[in-house]
């Protein structure tokens, strides 16, 4: 604390994210990032915009890159909204597209950045109960609020939602912006931006952190309603005019030029997930079903806080999170699969 903070500031509970060790040779399973590097194809991109053209600004409505994602979704590209990572497009959404006087629902166990984008902005919210087994139930939803907000699959658990189950949730709430918020969609799951034209309600939010192996490049993007677009342009250019920069831009639009390097990371995670699933399972893990590049998987006999500290000892990072309900659980990332033979080697040895 300091005289200098301002009250807002002094107030403020930050997201804490998953931790990015300094040491070599650590098996770092905590932060679901993709263990296959991202397309030879975004270097190669990258390595061409490093030239003279850097001292000018990006483009500030990153066109090309829209237009890429809207081709590729088969969308307009005025459905299309780019951020630093979807993070930076998850606040925006909550600042320009939640009813800040009313309740933001989302899952009681979900993505923590939900709860801090709130006390950012002062908007209340109410979390919703998931069922003992850990799914979200669409008739919860169904309660007045400001807005919905939920990740499918859900975060830290896995789990999926069928897309009929969205639209129950979409359809009760036709007066409220519902976000889907897609950061692991394409490890298992069905997109929901199919169904963009068909609900003027629903904004979509993707990340090329996970399947297209680029948290490093920070690159993020939602789909909705040119209407929800526009607002959330609004409120970027009240902000950051350039929020991604020209290497991004490239590199970006390069991930989804080679699509063949996509479909062959997301089925080496899929195989690699089951193969892991299995082996825990053997060792008296129960695991969630997961359609995500990460397992949330409990010990029948161990607590989650001595596992994740065993592992550590040995060198391999997992996420514990100490919060009720969950705290016997591990959030485990998919990695290589040398990494995960050395994840279940040292969970059977402890
Ligand atoms: C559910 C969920 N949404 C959004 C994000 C943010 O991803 P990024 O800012 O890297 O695009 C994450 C990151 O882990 C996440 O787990």
């Amino acid at each position: 604390m300091s005289k200098f903070w301002s009250p807002l500031v002094k107030d403020l509970v930050p997201y804490v994210p998953g931790e990015q060790p300094k040491m070599a040779k650590l098996v770092k399973l905590n932060t679901n990032e993709n263990p296959f590097g991202p397309s030879p194809k975004v270097i190669e991109a990258i390595q061409a915009e490093l030239n003279d053209s850097l001292r000018l600004y990006p483009d500030p409505e990153g066109e090309s890159l829209r237009q890429t994602i809207a081709t590729y979704h088969g969308i307009q590209p005025n459905q299309v909204f780019l951020g630093n990572g979807s993070d930076e497009v998850l606040a925006h959404i909550f600042y320009g597209l939640f009813q800040h006087g009313e309740p933001i629902l989302f899952p009681d166990i979900t993505y923590s950045f939900y709860p801090v984008y709130c006390g950012l902005y002062g908007i209340p919210s109410k979390v919703v109960a998931l069922t003992d087994s850990f799914e979200i139930n669409p008739a919860d939803f169904t309660q007045p609020n400001g807005g919905v907000i939920f990740p499918n699959p859900n975060a830290p658990t896995g789990r999926y939602l069928g897309l009929e189950h969205v639209e129950e949730i979409l359809a009760a709430n036709p007066d409220r912006v519902v976000v889907v918020d897609e950061a692991y969609i394409d490890f298992g799951g069905k997109t929901a931006i199919t169904l963009v034209d068909k609900y003027p309600n629903l904004l979509v939010s993707q990340t090329l952190s996970k399947a297209r192996s680029l948290a490093g490049l920070r690159v993020g993007f939602a789909v909705g309603h040119p209407d929800l677009i526009e607002a959330l342009n609004r409120v970027k250019n009240s902000f950051n005019s350039y929020p991604l920069d020209r290497l991004a831009l490239a590199g970006a639009k390069a991930a989804y030029e080679d699509e063949a390097w996509f479909r062959k990371c997301c089925e080496g995670v899929i195989s690699e997930r089951e193969r892991v699933t299995a082996a825990l399972e053997n060792l008296g893990f129960e695991v969630l079903p997961s359609k995500a590049n990460f397992i949330f998987a409990r010990h029948k006999e161990q607590s989650g806080e001595a596992l994740a500290r065993g592992l550590r000892e040995q060198g391999i990072i997992v996420r514990h999170f100490n919060k009720p309900r969950i705290s016997d659980f591990l959030r485990i990332t998919i990695g290589t699969s040398d990494q995960n033979d050395a994840l279940i080697n040292d969970l059977d040895s402890l």
